[in-house]
Parts: C-alpha cells; sequence; structure tokens
C-alpha cells in the first residue's frame, strides 16, 4: 500500500474545493431526547430503491445518537438558513432552541424550514476510517424549491442561482 505523502491541513484545504449544499440531519437518540448536526457530505446513492448517504465522524457528540437510531431526517437547508447550520454545527447545549420544528416518522424532528427534506430508514452501515457512512431508504420527501445554502473552502458562498420550478 502506498503511504501518502499529503498533509491533513492540504487535503482538508482540497476537499474543501468541492463545493456542496448544506444539510441538518436530526433523529431521536434511544431515551428520546432530540439530537441533530449539520452536515455536507450527503450524496444520492439509488433512485430504485430511493438511497442516500452521508458520513458522521466517530467523535461527534450525536455519534452514538446516529449509530444507534432507526431513522432520521435529512434537512437541505436553503440559502437563509445560514443561522441553522451554524446552531448545528456548534457546541450549544440544545441545538434545536429557537427553531421551529414538528415531529415526523418515530417521532423525529422535522424541521419547519427547509428547502427539501428527506425521511429516511437506516438501510445499512458501513465502516469509513474516522466515519461511519450512513445508507438511508428514503420513506417521504418533501421539496419546496428555494434557492440553496452553499459551502465552499470552509465558508457559505453567496450565489444567485436562478431556481426552476
Ligand atoms: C458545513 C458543515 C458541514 C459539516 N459536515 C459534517 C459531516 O458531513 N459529518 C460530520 O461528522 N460532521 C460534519 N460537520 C461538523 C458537525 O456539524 C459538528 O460541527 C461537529 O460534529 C462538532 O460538533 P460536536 O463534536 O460537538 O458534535 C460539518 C460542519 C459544517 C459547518
Amino acid at each position: 500500500m502506498t503511504k501518502p505523502q499529503i498533509d491533513s491541513k492540504e487535503f482538508r484545504n482540497a476537499l474543501g474545493q468541492f463545493a456542496t449544499g448544506v444539510t441538518v440531519i436530526t433523529t431521536l437518540d434511544k431515551k428520546g431526547n432530540k439530537a441533530g448536526m449539520t452536515v455536507n457530505s450527503f450524496s444520492s446513492v439509488s433512485l430504485d430503491p430511493m438511497l442516500v448517504l452521508w458520513s458522521i465522524a466517530k467523535t461527534a457528540k450525536t455519534f452514538d445518537a446516529f449509530n444507534e437510531t432507526e431513522r432520521f431526517a435529512i434537512h437541505v437547508l436553503n440559502a437563509q438558513q445560514q443561522n441553522v447550520s451554524n446552531q448545528f454545527s456548534s457546541k450549544a447545549d440544545d441545538r434545536f432552541a429557537g427553531i421551529e420544528h414538528t415531529e415526523g416518522h418515530g417521532g423525529v424532528p422535522i424541521l419547519a424550514d427547509y428547502s427539501a427534506v428527506f425521511q429516511c430508514e437506516i438501510e445499512s452501515r458501513y465502516e469509513g476510517g474516522d466515519h461511519i457512512i450512513l445508507v438511508g431508504r428514503v420513506i417521504e420527501v418533501d421539496n419546496k424549491v428555494q434557492p440553496p445554502l452553499v459551502f465552499h473552502a470552509g465558508q457559505y458562498a453567496d450565489l444567485d442561482l436562478p431556481v426552476a420550478v
């Protein structure tokens, strides 16, 4: 196996060149407490069956909740939700404070605001180095068609995209 001569900062900076949308993923832990985090590793996988994936750091404080749950909801954030992205990636004790939400399948928190939401059941989990890859089977979807929140090179990017309906 070739050992890479790559410094970890250089690796992160190169990864940051891949512009992504931003999601907040929510679930309930085993005790029924709400958990959520900001995630940009979201990706589509399969159309039939409908599968999506994302990865979570084993060191994340919400790791146990997502490693044990059978369900989660992926909210694609719109351009106005930078504050929501910041709150769900912060050290705040209650990341849901001040954020309107209801309950979806299995009581999983569903944010009131999003440009799309995918409610999922766990299809599979895979080891991915210092992350776990979660594959979700989509059981319900909603799409509000709004301008996206975009993340690039460690910053939110201001894009003024035309929105097709
Ligand atoms: C734009 C953005 C995308 C992120 N994507 C991921 C991700 O895909 N997976 C992950 O484990 N953490 C991701 N994070 C980090 C988490 O949201 C969170 O900040 C991190 O887990 C630190 O909080 P904690 O350790 O207290 O949970 C992302 C953060 C930001 C701001």
